[in-house]
């Protein structure tokens, strides 16, 4: 497979998909109007070079909860990668561990969480979704840290499932061979297989999660706790105050609340809040190696990157997710060269125009 940006990925996956999965996929919430201005931000955030460093040698290296990455791209949590790709979640991270970074499982997964984890170096994360019979969560929450896996990501952003109108008109389900896997004790697909999507996670999850129940969160499992879906200064004090390791500013890609602030213009106030006690990472329009650097520079460590992984996996498997992931890496290493930059901590908030 070729191509050259990640920018034309989604249009040459989308032959390669059902429709109804290809919007599921590509879609978001409502209008998608920050499903779009997650991308559209991070144009008009311009950059200011630093010029005549020596700039040979690079090194985009960096820890992350205790564990060295390659590079700061990260794989985001994603449902029901099965539908994109027969090995689903496991070639997602065989490629996230060629390219030497973390891939995160979510619980809506394809492939059940104790089968990827061998795959992965570094550890993986796993993405929590509190089911109403907490029982559920317990249980799976043992199976992953028994399993090895490295952190908890706690979706923040997803009391219930935003109205995602593409899946709507399509009356968009799961196909019958792609199942949610860590849902049930025994790791099988349990009886709401038949319902849609939105139905069966307004079905089995909690909307009640609060504050409070991070203390639950920690008495049921001890890996460290990542928030996901944090878009203000106060919720990132607060999660600080709460002993959170760190946060994911994060609209979900547009598929929860649509008109939602773009993920990289939440950023700088969330990295205020938060002054360097925990790890801050971004998600959301992640597309080119400029994007890695202005999030850096606007206070992430980090970054995930969501749908174009799925549009690689689409169209060659765990190939295509490595380059996907090679080619976010070398645009990075590119636009660090240009900006005067050797290492991730020369990228500093002075490099862009807000
Ligand atoms: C098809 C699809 C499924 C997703 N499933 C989950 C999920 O199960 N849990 C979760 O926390 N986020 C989920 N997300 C959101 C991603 O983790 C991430 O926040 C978002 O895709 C980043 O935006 P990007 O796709 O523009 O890179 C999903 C996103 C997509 C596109």
């Amino acid at each position: 497979m070729t191509f050259v940006n990640l920018l034309e990925l989604e249009a040459l996956a989308r032959p390669c998909l059902p429709t109804a999965v290809f919007d599921y996929f590509a879609g978001g919430a409502h209008d998608e109007i920050t499903l779009g201005e997650n991308r559209r931000a991070y144009d008009t955030v311009m950059l200011r070079p630093r010029v005549l460093v020596d700039v040979r040698h690079r090194d985009l290296s960096t820890t992350l909860l205790g564990a060295r990455l390659s590079c700061p791209v990260l794989v985001a949590p994603m449902a029901l990668q099965g539908m994109a790709h027969a090995d689903g979640e496991l070639a997602t991270a065989r490629a996230a561990t060629s390219v030497g970074t973390i891939v995160t499982v979510s619980t809506l997964s394809s492939v059940p969480a104790e089968d990827i984890r061998p795959a992965c170096t570094p550890a993986p994360w796993y993405q929590v979704y509190v089911h109403q019979d907490r029982g559920i969560t317990t249980e799976i929450l043992g199976r992953v840290s028994a399993a090895g896996y490295a952190a908890l990501v706690l979706t923040v952003d997803t009391p219930v499932l935003g109205r995602r109108e593409r899946d709507v008109r399509n009356a968009f389900r799961p196909p019958p061979s792609v199942v949610f896997t860590n849902a049930a004790p025994s790791g099988t697909m349990p009886a709401a297989q038949e319902s849609k999507l939105a139905e069966y996670f307004t079905a089995r999850h909690d909307a009640g999660v609060t504050w409070k129940d991070l203390e639950w969160l920690r008495r049921v499992c001890s890996l460290p706790i990542v928030l996901k879906g944090v878009v203000r200064a106060d919720d990132a004090a607060r999660a600080v105050e709460h002993g959170v390791d760190g946060l994911i500013v994060s609209n979900h890609g547009g598929r929860q609340l649509d008109t939602t602030v773009p993920a990289i213009r939440a950023l700088p106030e969330v990295s205020d809040a938060v002054h360097g006690r925990i790890p801050v990472l971004v998600d959301g329009g992640v597309r080119r190696g400029t994007d890695v650097l202005k999030a850096i520079a606007l206070g992430a460590c980090a970054v995930l990157v969501g749908r174009p992984v799925l549009w690689g996996l689409a169209l060659d498997g765990e190939a295509g997710v490595r380059q996907v992931l090679t080619t976010l890496r070398d645009e990075l290493d590119t636009a660090m060269a240009l900006c005067g930059c050797r290492t991730l901590g020369e990228i500093t908030r002075d490099l862009v125009v807000e």
